[in-house]
């Protein structure tokens, strides 16, 4: 899997659906079952370990929360988690409360099953961190997660988001399917506000397209 994601031809050929009332045309949790999940990094993105440690993703107060959609095993949940974030980290496959839900609780976070497109707090998020769950939903599914992070951050939260894979053209398909930056300044629109648009300080060595960071601020806080 030369992009570190399941591709089409693999998760078509090879899998059964297993959870039916999953939305979209991938089995994800078929992955998890076979423990073939080849994005996982096995630790916490090292651009982001780098920025929390440089300080950068300190939470503004107490009690500060921050959301992890397409969370995965949940390495980068937990260490925001570390970092002093309340946690609530998001995916489908009920692996995942299993590998990560006790840990993330050990920080007063905790893991929501179901589809992050529909997720509906019941309180808003500071900080939504996005690292290959947008390039894992299909395009068409781009406008709900548009309407997501609108229900969900709060204003003057930040949307951070490890961008990847850059450069992908659209008619590779994917998963992972092709952004950039501007993807999601033209998705999120003027009521949000660009902080950053930079290479990764410390990207992934086994990763062939490139990544960048990006960092957006919703206008109002
Ligand atoms: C490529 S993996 C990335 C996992 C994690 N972010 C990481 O970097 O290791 C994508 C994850 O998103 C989850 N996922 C995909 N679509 C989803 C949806 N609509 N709702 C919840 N989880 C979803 C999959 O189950 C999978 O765990």
């Amino acid at each position: 899997m030369s992009e570190d994601l399941p591709n089409p031809e693999s998760m078509e050929s090879g899998s059964t659906r297993s959870e039916p009332t999953m939305p979209g045309p991938y089995d994800w949790a078929d992955h998890y079952t076979k423990g073939d999940t080849p994005w996982d990094l096995g630790a916490a993105h090292p651009d982001l370990v780098a920025r929390i440690a440089a300080g950068e993703f300190e939470p503004p107060r107490t009690g500060a929360r921050a959301l992890v959609p397409g969370c995965g095993k949940g390495h980068d949940a937990l260490a925001l988690a570390q970092a002093g974030w309340v946690v609530v980290a998001l995916d489908y496959v009920p692996e995942v409360q299993t590998i990560l839900g006790a840990q993330l609780a050990k920080f007063g976070g905790e893991v929501v099953l179901g589809d992050a497109l529909e997720f509906a707090p019941d309180e808003p998020f500071d900080l939504i961190w996005e690292h290959t769950f947008f390039c894992a939903i299909d395009p068409s599914d781009r406008p709900r997660y548009a309407e997501l992070i609108r229900r969900v951050l709060a204003p003057g939260g930040q949307h951070a988001a490890i961008v990847f894979p850059l450069d992908k053209p659209e008619e590779e398909g994917g998963p992972p399917h092709g952004f950039n930056a501007s993807t999601l300044d033209d998705l999120l629109g003027d009521e949000f506000r660009r902080l950053t648009e930079e290479p990764v300080g410390q990207g992934v060595g086994k990763r062939t397209r490139p990544e960048r960071f990006s960092l957006l601020e919703r206008r109002g806080g």
